[in-house]
């Protein structure tokens, strides 16, 4: 099993639009019916992982957002109205364990957000980070970082356009990488 992050941006770096909405979720083609490459994703994986705030709001929506993966929720309570079959606990590595004591093999889709991929990289069990840069800028948001680790090592594996104008990026996630150099001293 491979946990597999998976997180669209806005080409300057924002994962959520300015009032906090996925960042896919603004592109125009993913109103027109574009899946940024998800289905093919999803073909591979068994399980969905995610801290509360990113499953929060799909209690609220009309379609169940991951019929055919078994949930797991990272968060300090378990959320009114959480579906039977979702499994909810406070600790990472306990959630984690439940996660690969029920794994058949499959990969884990790691939704988010940023705080709970974080969680989840410190733990050493980070595989992989899928990034979808979507063809917007937002000029404001909530980024990747520094809630990512910015000294996480990124190895690039593949990389596609995507129909709709957004590129797919997938990094291994390998070690950590030294910080980076001090500012020249002009700048500093
Ligand atoms: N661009 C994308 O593809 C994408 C994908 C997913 C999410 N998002 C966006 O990401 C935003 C949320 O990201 P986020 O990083 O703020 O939140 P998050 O990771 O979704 O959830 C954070 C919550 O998870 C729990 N948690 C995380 N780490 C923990 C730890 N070490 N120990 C115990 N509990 C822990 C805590 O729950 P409690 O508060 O209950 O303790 C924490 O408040 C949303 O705006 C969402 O739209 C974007």
């Amino acid at each position: 099993m491979r946990i597999r992050a998976r997180m669209a941006m806005s080409v300057d770096g924002y994962v959520t639009t300015p009032t906090g909405w996925p960042a896919h979720t603004a592109d125009p083609a993913f109103a027109s019916g574009a899946s940024h490459g998800i289905r093919e994703f999803l073909q591979d994986c068994e399980q969905a992982l995610m801290g509360r705030t990113t499953f929060e709001p799909a209690l609220g929506h009309d379609r169940w957002p991951w019929p055919t993966l078994q949930v797991f929720v990272l968060g300090s309570h378990r959320p009114a109205g959480t579906p039977d079959h979702v499994v909810t606990d406070s600790d990472p590595a306990r959630l984690l364990e439940k996660l690969r004591a029920a794994n058949q093999c499959g990969d884990v889709h790691l939704v988010g957000g940023p705080r709970t991929i974080q969680t989840f990289h410190a733990l050493g069990a980070l595989d992989t980070l899928e990034l979808v840069v979507v063809p917007l800028l937002f000029g404001g948001g909530m980024r990747l970082t520094p809630a990512l680790s910015p000294t996480t090592g990124l190895v690039l594996r593949r990389q596609r356009a995507l129909p709709g104008g957004s590129v797919e990026i997938v990094y291994a996630c390998e070690g950590s990488r030294a910080p980076l150099p001090d500012a020249p001293p002009g700048l500093r």
